[in-house]
């Protein structure tokens, strides 16, 4: 198939976990929220057959299709690699094949929770659909799905759905995913710890923990499930401290799960001696980020504690991917 257009731009949103992150891999609920910081994404079609990639996160370079074939070949090191695969994909879906000149531009930093994998691939997966027709949020979703498996190896599929859908979703692996309808206006600050680590790894460690003490891990996912449930209550009574206390609930069982680090509890220690109402680890751990959960008095205090570290205050984002 022929482009019907060459020029298409796109964007797509970074993630937080508020609940349930790892146990939502063994098919327990997790809260997710969209927020706003963005993947854009310019995709042109090329007058010959090479993918070329400019990125600001520090990765890109030309690839022909030699190249590209040697890559598929060699596992994880990337995030070119689920990029092209990304690119291949939806080609495929409309049985094209032509070059392209890809530019992405983050908004937010890459390997510490935030969904960068699966905002890029979502992002070009929208880019690239619409230089030959239409996706739907669905399709778009799960082209990204195949993408997301190199870097994470097991995903849950939970960041893939966030940044197609945006808002604030409950997602089960099983039943897929439902908007939680409600006005409910979180302040939250992402404190980046700056250690880089990779979910893949991560998840492996749990899986590894899973297999040595299936009881003790299924008594933790279960505990996950009820801190779910019950966030999602909060969540549509609009009950902020009950909101905070399960966060910070839920970081403790991170903890008792081994993806916490000492500088991550030391943060959330922080924000909660200077009035949050919650903090928890956001994502696969290990590093990365934490999310505090704050109201207007204790903003500018927890932000001046936590000097040293990025930080911004985010909104949850209405919007999933966009088509510019
Ligand atoms: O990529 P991260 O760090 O946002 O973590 C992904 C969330 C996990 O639950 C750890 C894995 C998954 O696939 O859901």
């Amino acid at each position: 198939m022929n482009p019907i257009t060459n020029h298409v731009g796109t964007s797509a949103p970074a993630k937080i976990i508020l609940f349930g992150e790892h146990f939502v891999v063994y098919n327990k609920p997790a809260i997710l929220a969209s927020i706003d910081k963005r993947v854009h994404v310019d995709v042109s079609v090329r007058n010959d057959n090479k993918i070329v990639i400019k990125s600001n996160m520090g990765f890109g370079g030309s690839f022909d299709e030699k190249k590209r074939k040697q890559l598929q070949t060699k596992s994880f090191k990337s995030l070119v690699q689920p990029i092209l695969l990304a690119v291949t994909d939806t080609m495929e879906e409309f049985n094209a094949s032509v070059g392209l000149d890809l530019n992405i531009r983050s908004e937010f930093p890459y390997g510490v929770g935030l969904g960068s994998s699966a905002a890029c691939s979502v992002a070009i997966i929208a880019a690239v659909g619409t230089l030959f027709g239409k996706l739907n949020r669905k399709k778009i979703c799960n082209i990204s799905l195949n993408a997301e498996k190199l870097v994470h190896r097991n995903p849950s599929g939970a960041d893939s759905a966030i940044c197609s859908y945006g808002g604030l979703i409950l997602f089960n692996k099983n039943n897929n995913m439902k908007s939680i309808n409600s006005d409910i206006d979180l302040e939250l600050i992402v404190i980046n710890s700056g250690i880089k680590r990779t979910t893949g790894k991560l998840v492996s460690n749990v899986k590894q923990k899973f297999e040595r003490d299936a009881d003790m891990f299924m008594d933790l996912a279960n505990t996950s499930e009820n801190i779910t449930i019950q966030a999602l209550k909060a969540i549509k009574d609009k009950d902020y401290d009950e909101l905070g206390a399960l966060m910070t609930l839920n970081h403790s069982l991170l903890y008792k799960l081994g993806v916490s680090k000492n500088i991550l509890d030391k943060l959330v220690e922080i924000a909660l001696h200077n009035g949050a109402l919650g903090a928890k680890i956001t994502g696969g751990g290990g590093g990365g980020c934490i999310i505090v959960l704050t109201n207007k008095h204790f903003k500018n205090k927890i932000m001046k504690e936590m000097k040293g570290y990025e930080t911004f205050v985010s909104k949850v984002e209405r919007d999933g991917v966009i088509i510019k």
